[in-house]
């Protein structure tokens, strides 16, 4: 694997390259302290292209004030060596100001209505904004076919595909599955600020998605399920943002309504904020 060290000039030119030689060009976008959930968006993006770009970027637009910006995990070095194992053709680790080279508080910024302004975007205010502003520029700079995105994160795929659809990049989307330990945890890098004790109590988070969907099959309301899953973790001794049933365009379903649904959660423990989520389906009658 190459790394573009000469900057956007240089990645644009091999880029140019490989399109000249009509191969197609897929990006995974990150923010680095890769784990195995990106190594698998790495290998399928490389199943759907020729060549894989990794980007490696921790944006300091999406961070809210007292959010981890500043102590976000960077691990250069095992990201560089774990994107090459995993198939990875050329890395993007561009400096904040060839990202933002007006400096962020002049940047033009990006910002979805609806989608992004419930969940995630209720409770981190502006972090959507954020999110669009960078991946706009990442597909901007490098000018993919294709760009692979995680589940796990599920509403940040929903208004990616809102920016992409309203914008008409050129620029297929695909989802990863998301990537768990062994006993349900979702791979993230933030798992690693847990203490001991929080490790321990962190899958209940998936258990309690797996609870939602279990109830929500067997014909519970929308509203006990959701309150019974705030009670379970509350009683684990996470502080919960929110734990709610939701339609895939993240609209309340009405109870007794057929289609698909998602179940989503996102609560801290101690100082750490997880979120996961899990689809299903609710049969007809
Ligand atoms: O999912 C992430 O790691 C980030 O939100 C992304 C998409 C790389 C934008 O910074």
């Amino acid at each position: 694997m190459i790394e573009a060290t000469g900057g956007l000039a240089e990645l644009r030119r091999r880029v140019a390259g490989w399109r000249r030689e009509g191969l197609r060009v897929g990006l995974v976008p990150t923010m680095g302290n890769l784990h195995a959930g990106h190594h698998a968006l790495v290998r399928l993006a490389r199943r759907h292209a020729d060549r894989v770009i990794a980007s490696v970027f921790v944006n300091p637009t999406q961070f809210g004030p007292g959010e981890d910006f500043a102590r976000y995990p960077r691990t250069p070095e095992a990201d560089a060596a774990g994107l090459g194992q995993a198939g990875c053709d050329l890395l993007w680790q561009p400096p904040v100001d060839t990202m933002y080279p007006l400096g962020t508080g002049a940047a033009v910024r990006m910002r979805v209505p609806g989608i992004a302004e419930v969940l995630e975007g209720a409770h981190r205010p502006g972090h959507f904004d954020g999110v669009c502003t960078v991946v706009a520029r990442l597909f901007n700079q490098v000018q993919p076919d294709l760009a692979a995105f995680g589940r796990k994160d599920y509403q940040q795929l929903a208004v990616i595909r809102h920016l992409v659809a309203d914008l008409a990049f050129p620029v297929e989307l695909l989802a990863g599955d998301t990537v768990r330990e062994a006993d349900g945890l979702a791979m993230s890098s933030r798992n690693q600020y847990l203490a001991a004790g929080e490790r321990a109590a962190a899958p209940q988070l998936y258990r309690s998605l797996q609870a939602m969907r279990e109830a929500s099959l067997a014909g519970a309301p929308r509203a006990a399920v959701e309150a019974a899953a705030r009670e379970r973790l509350e009683a684990a001794g996470f502080a919960v943002d929110y734990a709610v049933v939701r339609t895939p365009g993240l609209a309340e379903p009405a109870d007794g309504a057929a289609g698909a649904r998602v179940a989503l959660v996102a609560a801290r423990l101690g100082a750490t904020r997880l979120i996961d989520n899990l689809e299903f389906t609710l049969p007809g009658g």
